[in-house]
């Protein structure tokens, strides 16, 4: 783990190809597209937008460290994609990338946000069951090739936003 300080900042389209080279080491079973990040950063911005997407960034290097994005249909929001180099596993940089989607959730006025989540990778669902997430069901097969079940999590926003208003007015 590392513990340089990182800045986080909404993800331009100059962020792809870097942001892709981490989602090939991250995912390589089932990375996604250029074509699909370009398609979801065409509804990041203006009045309308529907998508938040972010990076982290290291001042020092400009090297792309983490990434996240979550997209909003009506009152839901769905985490898209949540992905944090190796060598900063550990750090809180997960935490700050899912608390900045989870602001936007708030903006975007959804009231409840789902994410899918492979069955082995309790690295990720640990991440989320600290944030309030509850499983709430399976997707049996989604991750293909590799035919890998996706437990399903759903957060109540309010909930969510209360208890930090909460935990922070007594700390
Ligand atoms: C899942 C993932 C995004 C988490 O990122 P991360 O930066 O390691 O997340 P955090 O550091 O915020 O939290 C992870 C652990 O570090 C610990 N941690 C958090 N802040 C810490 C700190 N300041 N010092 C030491 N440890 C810390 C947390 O306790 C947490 O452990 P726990 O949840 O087992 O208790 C990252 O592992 C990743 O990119 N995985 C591969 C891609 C992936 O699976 N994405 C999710 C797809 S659904």
């Amino acid at each position: 783990m590392t513990t340089t300080t990182v800045v986080l900042r909404e993800m331009r389209w100059w962020d792809i190809d870097p942001v892709l080279e981490l989602e090939r080491q991250l995912f390589p079973d089932d990375a996604w597209s250029a074509g699909m990040f370009w398609s979801e950063l065409a509804h990041s911005r203006g009045p309308r937008a529907t998508r938040r997407y972010v990076v982290a960034e290291d001042p020092a290097t400009g090297r792309i460290v983490g990434y996240a994005g979550l997209a909003a249909a009506g009152d839901l929001a769905d985490v898209q994609t949540i992905g944090v180099t190796r060598d900063h596993w550990g750090g809180g940089l997960g935490s700050e990338l899912l608390t900045d989607l989870l602001k936007h959730a708030t903006a975007f006025e959804c009231a409840e946000v789902l994410l899918e989540v492979r069955v082995d990778n309790t690295r990720a669902q640990k991440l989320y069951e600290r944030f309030g997430f509850e499983p709430i069901g399976f997707r049996r097969g989604y991750y293909q090739p590799g035919n890998v079940d996706a437990l399903v999590m759903r957060l109540h926003v309010q909930e969510h936003v209360q208890e930090h208003v909460q935990g922070t007015e007594t700390d």
